[in-house]
């Protein structure tokens, strides 16, 4: 017999050298391919069927023999978990037995991080009851069960199923627990994946991500539009809608469970599971966002003092809230700050493990309601700042969401401006990294001054530039490219108003923060920049617009996501969770507009810098 043989893996070819003998999946794993083993290769659920191409393996086992029907054995399908190779073999594995994680960077953020969930799973072989063993279905369960679970709480939905799960399952069964409470019981065979979800209500755009609670791994993501813009683009709009109609309240909470719902599902379509799949959901969102999907009465957040009517974390049952998942789901709520600085805050702050920076760092969340957090080595300040929608595209003549077509990136040269669009779609419009660039290019090619106004005629100007200058007064504009549907694609000067509001808002608050804890731009370690969009845009068009003060490049990171990140920190990782609710604690309120120098600092940061 040889002293090693090689496993090769389809369909990506990866290979192992092992010892004749060894199991399938710890083949796979050496070779780097990530298998699914949802009963942790104890031969139960039958979730890790593969394919043998070529070569010996040994005989099929006992539980192999009960797991897989004689069809199976006869294509030679086995269980990696248990199949052994004996020389070497060529092994298909497919799609419904690895684990495909989505690469992004919100996955960066997270990777690492010690996966240790509110949800675990058992699977289980029980012995079957009889005259001499009367232990009730319930007691036989929680006797199999490893670890403690004293004190546990079955969900009725989990009683009812509990009878014909086991003698369905011959005995063999999967408990899923949510906490220290049952919350299903399904036979091994048929048993679903573990599923979580992570969710950012954003005012404009709601996210969500699915998230393998075996794993850690993010499968699939999905971002939806808010219907609750056709209320109002901003939450103040929102809370007067709430405020101002009888059922207003009810519809916007309809609205955000909807919304929140479609979200879910898409992103399930992704990877072919069912909403029952996921057994617990973890919201991050502006404080009127977690309001409203809460159905909580918003109307306080918006008069003075601004007070919220909860801010600590919220644990419920999807059930009881409308969330179309499993109906004994836990749906975890991250804590908020102030009425106006919200989980998505905290979500951002725990991503970036704020606190437990060494030196001072500052965290942007750039959306419709911006927030600032800064941390300097001691204490940690937050403020918001009515950015309004413009980084998200909306209220931009030519804006839309970062959806194929939209331009994502503009360049210029020195005399010519080119660009990019996503997927490389014929152009459609301008997304949020879009217009960061498209506004830095009409700073540096000079089109418009520090004032935010377009120059009044193309003198002097490169050639490419002045020709794509139209319009007169506030419909002055530049051309950035034909539509596909003939539409000249442009920034125009309203454009670059909504743009100085928005920046100008940011810039104030991160100046503001940074005088309240005395520090000044250069004592920072770094700036990032987090948002739905933030994993696009380029940091020198941040900087060039002046979003934040100057300071050098290498200090800029982009985040992505972050509060989305952050509630998927607290899917997968109870201390996670925990660090999320001690940040919320720890983070001093600054309410920007009661500082004497706001208005000033406001208007000083709504110019450009100069060229
Ligand atoms: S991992 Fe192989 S049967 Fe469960």
């Amino acid at each position: 017999m040889p002293r090693t043989i090689r496993v090769t893996f389809l369909p990506g070819g990866e290979k192992a050298t092992v010892p004749p003998g060894t199991i399938l999946s710890d083949a796979a794993q050496q070779a780097g391919v990530r298998m699914s083993l949802p009963c942790g290769g104890r031969g139960i659920c039958g979730k890790c069927v593969v394919t043998i191409r070529q070569g010996e393996v040994s005989p099929p086992t006992e539980l192999e023999s009960e797991q897989l029907d004689d069809q199976q054995l006869q294509q030679h399908q086995r269980l990696a978990c248990q199949a052994r190779a004996l020389g070497d073999v060529v092994v298909a594995v497919p799609v419904s037995s690895r684990v495909i994680g989505v690469k992004s960077l919100e996955s960066d953020i997270i990777a690492g991080v010690q996966l240790e969930p509110n949800v675990t799973r058992q699977w289980l072989v029980l012995t079957e009851p009889s005259l001499d063993d009367q232990r009730s279905d319930l007691q036989r369960l929680v006797d199999a069960l490893s670890g403690d679970f004293t004190g546990l709480q079955p969900s009725p939905q989990a009683l009812r199923a509990l009878p014909s799960a086991l003698r369905a399952g011959n005995f063999r069964v999967c408990a899923t627990m949510v906490g220290r409470r049952l919350v299903d019981v399904a036979p091994a065979a048929t048993a679903g994946p573990c599923l979580g979800a992570a969710v950012d209500i954003g005012t404009t755009t709601v996210v969500a991500y699915i998230v393998d609670l075996d794993s850690g791994e993010i499968l699939g993501s999905s971002a939806s539009h808010n219907p609750q813009t056709r209320h109002g683009a901003d939450v103040i709009s929102r809370i007067e809608f709430a405020n101002s109609h009888e059922e207003g309240l009810a519809a916007l909470h309809q609205e955000a469970l909807q919304v929140v719902n479609e979200t879910i599902a898409a992103a399930l379509q992704q990877i072919g599971a069912e909403p029952r799949d996921v057994f617990e959901v973890t919201v991050v969102g502006n404080t009127c966002m977690h309001h409203l999907f809460l159905g909580l009465e918003p109307r306080y957040l918006a008069e003075a003092p601004y007070v919220p009517v909860a801010s600590a974390p919220v644990n419920l049952q999807a059930g009881e809230l409308g969330l179309d998942v499993h109906p004994c789901a836990n749906v975890f709520c991250l804590p908020c700050i102030a009425g106006f600085v919200g989980a998505d805050t905290v979500g951002v702050m725990t991503a970036q493990k704020i606190t437990r920076q060494a030196r001072p760092v500052l965290a942007i969340d750039i959306g419709t309601n911006g927030e600032v957090a800064l941390w300097s080595g001691e204490r940690l300040l937050v403020a918001s700042c009515a950015a309004g929608p413009a980084f998200e595209g909306a209220q931009i003549e030519f804006g839309m969401v970062a959806a194929p077509g939209a331009i994502d990136h503009v360049h210029f040269d020195g005399a010519q401006i080119t660009l990019t669009t996503i997927d490389d779609a014929p152009p459609r419009g301008i997304c949020g990294s879009g217009l960061f660039d498209a506004m830095a290019v009409a700073l540096q090619a000079g089109i418009v001054d520090p004032s935010g106004r377009f120059v009044p005629n193309a003198d002097g100007l490169p050639p490419d530039i002045a020709a794509r200058l139209q319009g007169e007064g506030n419909d002055r504009r530049i051309v950035l490219a034909e539509g596909d549907d003939g539409r000249h694609i442009a920034l125009t000067q309203r454009d670059v108003r909504q743009i100085q509001l928005a920046k100008g808002a940011v810039s104030a608050a991160v100046q503001l923060l940074l005088e309240e804890a005395g520090l000044t731009v250069e004592q920072l370690d770094k700036i990032v920049i987090a948002g739905a969009f933030g994993s696009y845009i380029n940091p020198a068009s941040a900087l060039r617009i002046g979003l934040f003060p100057s300071l050098p490049l290498e200090k800029v990171q982009v985040v992505g996501n972050a509060a989305g990140a952050g509630a998927i920190l607290a899917l997968i990782s109870m201390a996670e969770r925990e660090y999320a609710c001690h940040v919320a604690r720890l983070a001093e309120h600054v309410e920007l507009m009661r500082k004497p120098q706001f208005q000033m600092t406001f208007m000083e940061t709504m110019l450009f810098p100069g060229r």
